[in-house]
């Protein structure tokens, strides 16, 4: 019997990042593709004797159908802990508790977008929520970049006041994922008076604002707004777990309200037992030593890569100096081929990702590639790119 694909998802390929990271599993292959937490960044001593404490306590509580909305204590613990340094949560907002901020892109679209409603969004972006807004028919308008890697904001007015105007923007402002850049405060101001003008929405994602290098805090979008024009999705996947899927949605009451139905047909709730576990830690643990520890190793591994590529990589190549995150953007010389460039990196047993992958249009020349530095080991790390440093040579 011959299957027909949805019109919404004929659009979709499967993740360019997925097929790489397929041809990671093999152990000799070296992988900058990836965007995983460390393996010693897992609390894993503190998760273990929670959930002993939690089973002992009250198993039927961790095994039982909970509400859509969110574990009560799992959802106090969350917005204490995401409020700890600016009030992001107002007094008319909403928090539930969501798979992964993953869900947050899909849950988002869904109550806001129609079939071939326009979803604004940063240029390069986060793939998977790209592919979220598409899966769920929108069609995506990108806003894209200057050189010194602050948002586009001629480009944004334009994306945000050409009809049909976008049901909203899409943004990373911290250590942006691919490009590793943060979004200054006096953007941020910007971006929110723009789309206060022009009536659109915000979606702020911010998985890695905690995994900073400076002391330096840039306040988020959802604090400076006083309009209810910010939707913020906080993960917990890149500071605890992402195998817990657990992230919060904060916003105003009738979209995030709706947010809750779409979530019922969705998947009913989030793992109440990984909720519970996660607000025992939130409220129980040490969250500054936890944090500081964190940030001292992703610091660690991202100055290796940077030393190294200042090392090894041709003077044409030029790359950001990320504060935090996990990522560093690289731009080969104007006319290389990136994905042959990443075709001989796996030949040579290394994953990168071309920048392309992170585009609305395959169609725009790009000639970046983006690599990963919270995964491999720092003996990978630096093996790895005196590899891509000798093929920069040859560019
Ligand atoms: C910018 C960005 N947003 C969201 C996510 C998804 O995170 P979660 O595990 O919370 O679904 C990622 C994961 O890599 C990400 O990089």
């Amino acid at each position: 019997m011959k299957v027909e694909i949805s019109r919404k998802m004929q659009s979709v390929q499967a993740s360019a990042i997925r097929e790489i990271l397929k041809m990671t599993s093999n152990p000799d292959v070296i992988s900058f593709a990836g965007g995983n937490p460390a393996s010693d960044a897992f609390p894993v001593e503190d998760l273990k004797r929670i959930s002993a404490e939690l089973f002992e306590e009250d198993p039927i509580g961790l095994l039982q159908y909970g509400i859509t909305e969110g574990d009560a204590g799992f959802l106090e613990a969350a917005n204490r802990f995401f409020n700890r340094e600016e009030q992001v949560t107002r007094a008319v907002d909403q928090i539930i508790a969501t798979t992964g901020s993953q869900q947050i892109m899909d849950l988002l679209t869904k109550v806001l977008c129609n079939e071939g409603d326009v979803v604004a969004c940063e240029e390069p972006a986060f793939l998977g929520a790209l592919n979220s807004f598409k899966e769920d028919g929108a069609i995506l308008r990108g806003v894209g970049f200057s050189e010194e890697g602050q948002l586009d904001l001629a480009q944004l007015e334009t994306a945000l006041s050409i009809q049909p105007r976008p049901k909203f923007f899409y943004t990373i402002p911290n250590f942006q994922n691919p490009m590793g850049t943060t979004m200054s405060l006096e953007t941020r101001k910007q971006v929110l008076a723009l789309c206060k003008k022009y009536g659109v929405l915000i979606l702020e994602d911010n998985p890695y604002g905690a995994i900073r290098f400076t002391e330096e805090h840039v306040p988020s979008i959802k604090s400076l707004d006083e309009d209810d024009m910010v939707i913020y999705a906080a993960s917990l996947s890149k500071i605890l777990a992402p195998g817990l899927r657990l992230a919060v949605c904060i916003g105003r009451e009738d979209i995030v309200g709706k947010m809750v139905v779409a979530k019922q047909g969705a998947d009913v709730h989030t793992n109440l037992w990984a909720q519970k576990v996660a607000a025992r830690f939130l409220s129980t643990c040490d969250m500054n030593a936890h944090l500081s520890r964190i940030r001292a190793i992703y610091k660690k591994k991202c100055a290796l890569m940077l030393k190294t590529m200042d090392e090894t990589f041709d003077e044409r190549v030029t790359y950001t100096r990320p504060d935090g995150g996990m990522f560093i953007w690289v731009n080969l010389p104007e006319g290389s081929d990136v994905l042959k460039f990443a075709q001989k990196a796996i030949e040579n047993n290394v994953a990168i990702v071309p920048g392309i992958s992170f585009y609305t249009n395959e169609e725009k020349p790009c000639y970046a590639l983006r690599l990963n530095f919270s995964t491999p080991t720092d003996e990978k790390i630096v093996k790895g790119i005196r590899i891509l440093g000798e093929m920069t040579h040859q560019l």
